[in-house]
């Protein structure tokens, strides 16, 4: 899922000038050779059948049925619970080596908690069994955003500890069936954006905040909440994994990873002050979940500005959250520019925005659903800051890719552009000594997005939601991660060649 962060997003105008960055011409061959290339969706934002086969709702669909994003829902979504099938083949014609996808909780335990249901297990046992047919590898996200409402209601969600038990049997359920052809899980997804926006700012599910933060919650508190999720979610997650190191991994001999949404960081000027306003935003993102699964801890900056609202870990704990994985997964979008601001600080209320005591600056070209501004040395400062401070664990991009508005065009050029640039610079990384080791681009086809509904898009192919059979129609941006994965060389020559040629054929370039 690409959440659309509503504080931070961006609309630098210039496109153009990316023709000149990075490589001038690169192939899928100058990776390692078992890089992996795939392409992410979540089950929320795609799946439909949404109270089909003994589904209950999530959080999310409480959201969507409220009317927060945009009026739409994931009822239908791009109905790929019906259509998996013309998916994959859609998938192993463009040749992607893997698909990243998400289970849905309350699909394969109604409730929460208690028995599988044996049709959403089903479910997954077929999409699994297509993609590895197709000689697809699958990479499972155990949950993203979509809490089971009945856990919610019950007592809190992933504010209450009691979610560590139930989140690790739901996690053995997983593994159990699915494992012996399953090896990447991702636990939980973007924990420190699922925080923020659903317990500081209150615009994503389960929407809680509380003022002067937020917009119209009824509920929560944004001064402490995030903190307190955070925390569980990593006792969740390792929880989780040493289940799996200890009961599955031997046999299944698969990797577990948690992901992580991370931003481009820029100073706005070299003085020590805003060069130390970057560190702490650092901090505060990816510290914020990789240190304890580094280090055993929170970040320093975090436990010193934070204070009493930051939960502190037990020894006990902080030994199981230490190591308690075997690869990081990466979110990454767009960049910020921060400067220093004390003065946040010093006001009554604070939270996690007023804690980091940094301004962002690119602030005023927020609310513009246009594109992301292309900066790909940004992923690739993300990928070695990950490798310097953490010291280089294995990593995998899981989400990266170029917003649009969702049916201006199939010839998605900067799309293109995108993921020429990113990818590039992803090569930069890797030849500079980070274990980057596999880049999906989000999103595989149109989905559902978390604010946005159907308004934006990232999507590699088009759903036409006019047509009742939603056929999927490949965009410029296909084309071209086709061309590239089956080994031909990238260039912005290659690009305009690409750009002329599906201008020319598009609609038929599969056929
Ligand atoms: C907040 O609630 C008020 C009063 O119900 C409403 O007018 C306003 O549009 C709401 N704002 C948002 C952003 O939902
Ligand atoms: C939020 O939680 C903090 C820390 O527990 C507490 O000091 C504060 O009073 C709470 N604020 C609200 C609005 O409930
Ligand atoms: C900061 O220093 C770097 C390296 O010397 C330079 O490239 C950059 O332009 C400077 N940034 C500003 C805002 O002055
Ligand atoms: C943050 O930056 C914006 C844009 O430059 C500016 O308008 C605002 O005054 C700054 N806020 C603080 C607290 O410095
Ligand atoms: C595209 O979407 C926008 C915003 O949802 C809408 O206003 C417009 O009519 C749509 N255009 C077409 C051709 O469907
Ligand atoms: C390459 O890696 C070295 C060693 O970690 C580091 O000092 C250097 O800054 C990196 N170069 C780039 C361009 O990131
Ligand atoms: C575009 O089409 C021309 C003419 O068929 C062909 O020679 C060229 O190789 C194509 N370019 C790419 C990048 O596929």
């Amino acid at each position: 899922m690409k959440v659309i962060w509503w504080l931070f997003i961006l609309n630098l105008q210039n496109m153009g000038f990316v023709l000149g960055v990075g490589h001038h011409k690169y192939c899928r061959h100058d990776f390692p050779p078992a890089f992996v290339f795939g392409s992410a969706t979540t089950a929320y934002q795609v799946e439909g059948a949404a109270s089909q086969d003994g589904r209950t709702p999530s959080i999310w669909d409480t959201f969507t049925h409220a009317g927060y994003a945009n009026g739409a829902t994931g009822d239908v979504a791009v109905d790929q619970y019906h259509k998996y099938k013309e998916d994959v083949k859609i998938m192993a014609e463009m040749s992607l080596d893997a698909y990243s996808f998400s289970i849905s909780w309350s699909r394969l335990i109604p409730n929460g908690r208690g028995p599988l249901n044996p049709k959403g297990a089903q479910y997954y046992n077929n999409l699994i069994n297509e993609l590895i047919s197709h000689g697809i590898q699958p990479h499972v996200t155990l949950t993203h955003t979509d809490l089971p409402q009945a856990l919610e209601d019950e007592y809190g969600g992933w504010l209450n500890p009691r979610i560590v038990k139930d989140f690790t049997a739901y996690a053995d359920a997983c593994f159990r069936e699915f494992g012996d052809r399953v090896s990447y899980w991702i636990t939980v997804n973007e924990p420190n954006v699922f925080a923020l926006g659903g317990y500081d700012q209150g615009v994503t599910p389960p929407r809680r905040c509380s003022p002067p933060f937020g917009i119209n919650c009824t509920r929560g508190n944004s001064s402490s909440e995030a903190y307190v999720v955070v925390h569980n979610i990593l006792l969740a997650h390792a929880s989780a994994a040493r289940l799996y190191k200890r009961t599955y991994q031997e046999k299944q001999k698969g990797l577990i990873g948690i992901s992580i949404f991370t931003f481009g960081v820029v100073p706005n000027t070299n003085s020590t002050e805003d060069v130390m306003a970057a560190k702490r935003l650092n901090d505060f993102t990816i510290g914020w979940i990789a240190s304890p699964l580094v280090f055993g801890d929170y970040p320093d900056a975090m436990k010193k500005l934070i204070g009493s609202r930051i939960p502190t870990f037990t020894n006990h704990e902080s030994e199981l959250v230490k190591g308690s994985f075997d690869f990081l997964g990466v979110v990454h979008y767009t960049t910020l520019y921060v400067q220093n601001d004390p003065g946040s600080l010093l006001r009554k209320q604070r939270d996690y925005y007023t804690d980091i005591a940094a301004n962002i600056t690119n602030f005023e070209e927020i609310f513009v659903t246009a594109e992301y501004p292309i900066l790909p040395w940004a992923l690739q400062g993300v990928l070695e800051h990950i490798k310097q401070t953490y010291g280089n664990p294995p990593v995998y991009i899981v989400e990266n890719g170029q917003r649009t508005k969702r049916n201006s065009t199939l010839v998605d050029t900067s799309r293109a552009e995108y993921l020429q640039a990113y990818i590039g610079s992803t090569l930069d990384a890797i030849r500079n000594g980070s274990d980057t080791r596999g880049y999906f681009a989000w999103s595989f086809l149109d989905v559902l997005e978390l604010l946005d509904g159907y308004g934006s898009s990232f999507g590699l192919y088009y759903v036409d939601l006019d047509d009742p059979d939603l056929r999927r129609l490949p965009k410029l941006s296909s084309y071209w991660y086709s061309h590239f994965l089956k080994g031909g060389s990238v260039s912005p020559d290659i690009l305009i060649q690409l750009n002329t040629n599906f201008s020319a054929s598009r609609g038929h370039f599969f056929q």
